[in-house]
């Protein structure tokens, strides 16, 4: 297959999913649901009320887990996959935690992209940092304490510290094997610092093309992905339900369902 890009750099957020049945953050019964952000989505907001967070981010994964790519998420795979196959260079960026991108990878080889706000399938110790690969959900919607297994969570084979049954502390908290600490979700809240951007910038400096997709383009530093692509020369394209923020920006939108527009714009590439 012969692509008319060569390094070519690909940004999702919330809105590539919400075919899926995700919610996204911003529309009428956003993500966050009841809650302020700050109470589930904050450091302080985990130092004050620990099961409160983990009762948020377990039912998230439980919602995560019954639900299944859609054919934007799986077009991009299969893309990413030929723009590797062709010798071209291509990297996903997803500021989504839901694991479907990783699930429409499936059996591809090429597994490789950037998850700048975290993963549902991902805790770390709040001691040491520690990243571990945990499905589990602890506790149900009412706060009582449960251990579900989220099996359709995808998380990556190499992630050598897989919890096959964590230990909990007296009010079901789950604890760090390592530290015996509290466990958080490797999820990036308000205030703290995203993941991989050294290395997204590294790629938004040498593309030819940006292609955002289902994202409002008001939370930095993604937002902000377009203008460094832009003035690296990079052709830059949105495709959402409407116009995003940054909208600016962009060359070209394409306004409309991911489900639609992914795959058609995709075959030009
Ligand atoms: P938002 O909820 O802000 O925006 C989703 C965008 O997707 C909106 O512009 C919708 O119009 C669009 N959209 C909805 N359904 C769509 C569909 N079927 N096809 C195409 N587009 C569709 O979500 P994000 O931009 O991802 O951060 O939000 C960015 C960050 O804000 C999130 O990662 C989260 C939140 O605070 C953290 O949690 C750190």
């Amino acid at each position: 297959m012969e692509f008319r890009y060569k390094r070519v750099v690909f940004l999702t957020g919330a809105g590539i999913s919400a075919e899926s049945g995700v919610r996204t953050f911003r529309d009428g019964q956003g993500l966050w649901e009841n809650h302020k952000v700050e109470e589930v989505a904050s450091p302080l907001g985990f130092k004050r009320n620990p099961a409160l967070v983990w009762k948020f981010y377990s039912m998230r994964r439980m919602q995560a887990n019954d639900v299944q790519p859609n054919p934007a998420h799986i077009a991009l795979a299969d893309t990413l996959h030929a723009l590797g196959k062709a010798g071209a260079r291509a990297l996903l960026i997803t500021q989504n935690v839901d694991t479907l991108h990783e699930r429409a990878f499936g059996a591809l080889p090429n597994k490789d992209f950037i998850d700048v706000h975290g993963t549902l399938s991902r805790s770390r110790c709040t001691k040491c940092n520690k990243v571990f690969s945990d499905r589990w959900a602890y506790f149900d919607g009412q706060q009582h304490v449960i251990a579900h297994h989220c099996d359709n969570l995808w998380s990556h084979p190499a992630l050598p510290n897989l919890l096959t049954t964590p230990r909990r502390d007296p009010s079901g908290l789950p604890l760090s094997p390592c530290c015996s600490d509290l466990l958080r979700p490797d999820i990036v809240w308000f205030g703290e610092k995203p993941q991989g951007v050294e290395r997204a910038i590294d790629q938004l400096t040498s593309c030819d093309l940006f292609v955002s997709i289902g994202t409002s383009g008001n939370v930095y530093p993604a937002a902000g992905f377009v203008t460094v692509a832009r003035k690296a020369g990079a052709h830059t394209v949105s495709i959402n339900l409407e116009p995003p923020e940054n909208s600016a920006a962009f060359h070209e939108h394409l306004n409309g369902l991911a489900s639609e527009k992914v795959a058609d714009f995709l075959k030009k590439i």
